[in-house]
């Protein structure tokens, strides 16, 4: 176990077997947490060369089930983010148009959200049998789930440990992590959404930009054809965060009543997704994207499908615990998603540790937004949950007097 440590200390190349070792040797606890963190902080200070993250992303994909490729089966990932719910969007649409999908998504940890437990928050139940998830997919053309406890188990287990350890933000364990879950569920298309900023684990376009490279390379290796979108995380995507409070926000977009940056990176990622599934183009992808917003169809779908997997549509009847009103007048800078999902969490929306209880109703919910004018003592945000100190709430908020012009949420988007 000590070799693995020294030659990673020395910027020595790993081999397969010596990599195998230690991490199957962790998941069948011949390894200690202690043991492997000092791994990951080693691997996150120095990174790997592309053999290494090649081979490790297959020890991962072979620590559990392993599907069989299929060519049709699209999927999607995020990096994740503060207020990131394209998952609750992007299906439906794609599912109204007869794109068949169907997705295993996570939980909350710290201060980003989870699909899970949004979709919990209104009753909506994700533990399915395979049976019942086979014959949701085949009736509405989508279904989501949590993940079996036997895909990846590996990734599962290293995940939890890097939450915790200061060690999430390493180029090569974001791509290994991502790209084994993907491979090993059979995906043949798969679409990554790479979230750059302040409130993301990948702070750079640059980190960014070689994350792109080193998966759509290990994409090449399993014959799987992968497209990442790079897209800015600096600021919330969409105006509400927490659980209940964000599925709100899922239903006003899908009803095409509402035009934010999450509706753009919405419709642009359905339109990719839409035309690598159908071997379509681009334009026919957004126009059918669009169309399908307009014509209630892609609102339509999700409401079958909430009522298929048992869910109900929320109500927003929760009390408003604080109305944060703005100090002086300006436009809306920024807004800082970091500070945005740690009061979210804090609220009680997220789980400070693996083992907290959600409060499904806590979140916040923004009424300005970037770009916006505001005048003194017009309400920002209001919050909702638990009592805490929100003088750091403000913080999140930069103001200036002239209207600032605002960068597209997509940066770049590498095939
Ligand atoms: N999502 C994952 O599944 N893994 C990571 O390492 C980062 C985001």
């Amino acid at each position: 176990m000590n070799n693995i440590i020294k030659k990673l200390s020395n910027k020595k190349i790993l081999t397969y077997k010596e990599m195998k070792e230690f991490f199957i040797g962790y998941l069948n606890d011949l390894v200690s947490d202690e043991e492997m963190t000092l791994c990951l902080k080693l691997i996150c200070k120095n990174g790997l060369s592309d053999k290494e993250i090649f081979d490790l992303t297959d020890i991962f994909i072979n620590s559990g089930d392993v599907f069989p490729k299929n060519s049709s089966f699209i999927d999607k990932h995020s990096t994740g983010g503060v207020g990131d719910k394209t998952t609750l969007i992007v299906l439906p649409i794609l599912a109204s148009l007869g794109v068949r999908i169907s997705k295993m998504s996570g939980r909350a940890l710290g201060y980003t959200g989870g699909t899970i437990d949004k979709l919990e928050s209104i009753g909506v139940k994700t533990n399915l049998t395979k049976k019942e998830f086979y014959n949701l997919v085949e009736k509405n053309n989508m279904v989501i789930s949590s993940q079996t406890d036997n895909l990846c188990p590996l990734d599962k287990k290293v995940y939890a440990l890097r939450d915790v350890t200061g060690t999430t933000k390493s180029v090569a364990l974001i791509a290994t992590s991502i790209m084994s879950k993907k491979i090993a569920s059979g995906a043949g298309k798969i679409l990554i959404d790479i979230k750059v900023g302040k409130g993301a684990l990948i702070e750079n376009e640059k980190q960014a930009r070689e994350l792109a490279r080193i998966m759509i390379e290990i994409g090449k290796k399993y014959d799987r054809e992968v497209i990442c979108m790079l897209t800015r995380m600096d600021n919330p995507l969409g105006d509400n965060i927490g659980n209940k409070i964000e599925i709100m926000e899922v239903i006003d977009i899908l009803k095409n009543n509402k035009q934010n940056n999450l509706t753009r990176l919405c419709i642009e990622m359905s339109s990719l997704m839409y035309s690598l599934s159908k071997n379509s183009s681009y334009e026919k992808g957004k126009e059918m994207v669009i169309s399908s917003l307009k014509t209630g169809k892609a609102y339509k779908t999700f409401l079958n499908y909430i009522k298929a997997q048992g869910g109900t549509l929320p109500k927003n009847d929760n009390d408003p615990k604080y109305e944060i009103k703005s100090k002086r007048n300006g436009y809306i800078k920024s807004i800082n998603s970091m500070i945005i999902g740690e009061t979210s969490m804090h609220l009680g929306a997220g789980r400070i540790k693996k083992t907290d209880k959600i409060d499904y109703d806590a979140g916040i919910i923004l009424s300005k937004n970037i770009g916006d004018k505001v005048k003194k003592g017009e309400v920002l945000a209001t919050l909702y949950g638990k009592k805490l100190d929100t003088r750091t709430f403000y913080n999140a908020y930069k103001l200036q007097i002239l209207k600032p012009k605002i960068k597209d949420i997509i940066i770049d988007i590498i095939k």
